[in-house]
């Protein structure tokens, strides 16, 4: 991808699956890469793999000062800041019977700390000359889920802070954009699979119209995409990566009207 070489990206939950494959596709294009994400252990084990131009910053994002300091710990390696993919989540998630801590938990995480990063982002991009931002957004923000609205609303918010972001960061020549995933191989699937990718995909396939969960090297290509010179005219937009989950009706694949003559 044209636009990805020699940029400098920050990738906020980039220890986990997706994470991972997002920061490698983005090292791939020729990016320096930094992951910021509280795991330390995994974090530093995917900068390690991804060699020169990966590292590894330890950051909380839902605290300023750990903010500000792999920004400006990204600045100081790398130069400044082109790109940033606010990917970090939270799944605390206990429907109605979330408590007001949990509420803050997931908002902190999953909505102001994409805000805060973006914040402390935009003075580099700026002085760049511009920057995108890409953030992760889900088929989760548009339906309902049993047990689940913690984790829907702020997903939900991603999708709207993105059209606010893109329309007041489009003077400073940012592009900001989301992605929503559908089901995709990542470590929650993995570890309630038990490492069944088979599995996975048989549960999965009966509302994704691809008949499987998407790979994070799939979320990974739109990610880069949205991040490149071929996304020069695209800003405030989603783009679903959810093999065709959201344009999927209840009736999902299966002809309803034939049951009528039965
Ligand atoms: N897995 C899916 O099927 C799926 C579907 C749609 C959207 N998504 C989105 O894709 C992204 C990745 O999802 P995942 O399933 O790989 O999640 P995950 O839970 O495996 O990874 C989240 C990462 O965020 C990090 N993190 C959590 N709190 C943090 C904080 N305060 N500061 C910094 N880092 C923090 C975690 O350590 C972890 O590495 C999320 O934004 C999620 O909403 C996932």
């Amino acid at each position: 991808m044209d636009g990805i070489k020699d940029k400098v990206a920050i990738v906020t939950g980039g220890a986990t699956i997706i994470g991972a494959a997002v920061a490698a596709a983005l090292h791939a294009g020729g990016a320096r890469v930094v992951i910021a994400d509280i795991d330390k252990e995994g974090g530093e084990r995917v900068a390690a793999g991804l060699g020169e131009g990966a590292r590894f910053i330890a950051t909380d994002i839902t605290d300023d000062a750990q903010i500000e300091a792999c920004v400006s710990g990204t600045v100081a390696a790398h130069g400044g800041v082109d790109i940033l993919v606010n990917l970090a989540c939270s799944y605390v998630d206990d429907g109605l019977e979330s408590t007001r801590q949990d509420w803050n938990q997931s908002l902190a995480v999953n909505v102001v700390g994409a805000v805060m990063m973006s914040k402390a982002c935009r003075p580099h991009m700026i002085a760049r000359g511009g920057g995108a931002i890409v953030n992760f957004s889900s088929i989760s923000a548009k339906v309902a889920q049993t047990g689940r609205w913690l984790y829907p609303v702020g997903k939900a918010a991603v999708a709207q802070l993105t059209r606010s972001m893109a329309m007041d960061l489009a003077g400073d020549g940012i592009r900001v954009n989301s992605v929503s995933p559908g089901w995709t191989w990542s470590r929650v699937m993995d570890e309630l699979s038990q490492g069944n990718r088979a599995k996975t995909d048989k549960v999965a396939a009966p509302f994704h119209m691809l008949g499987r969960v998407g790979d994070p090297e799939e979320v990974a290509q739109g990610v880069v995409f949205l991040c490149s010179a071929q996304a020069s005219f695209i800003t405030g937009a989603d783009l679903p990566i959810d093999g065709g989950y959201s344009a999927m009706g209840p009736e999902q694949g299966v002809p309803a009207i034939p049951l009528l003559a039965q």
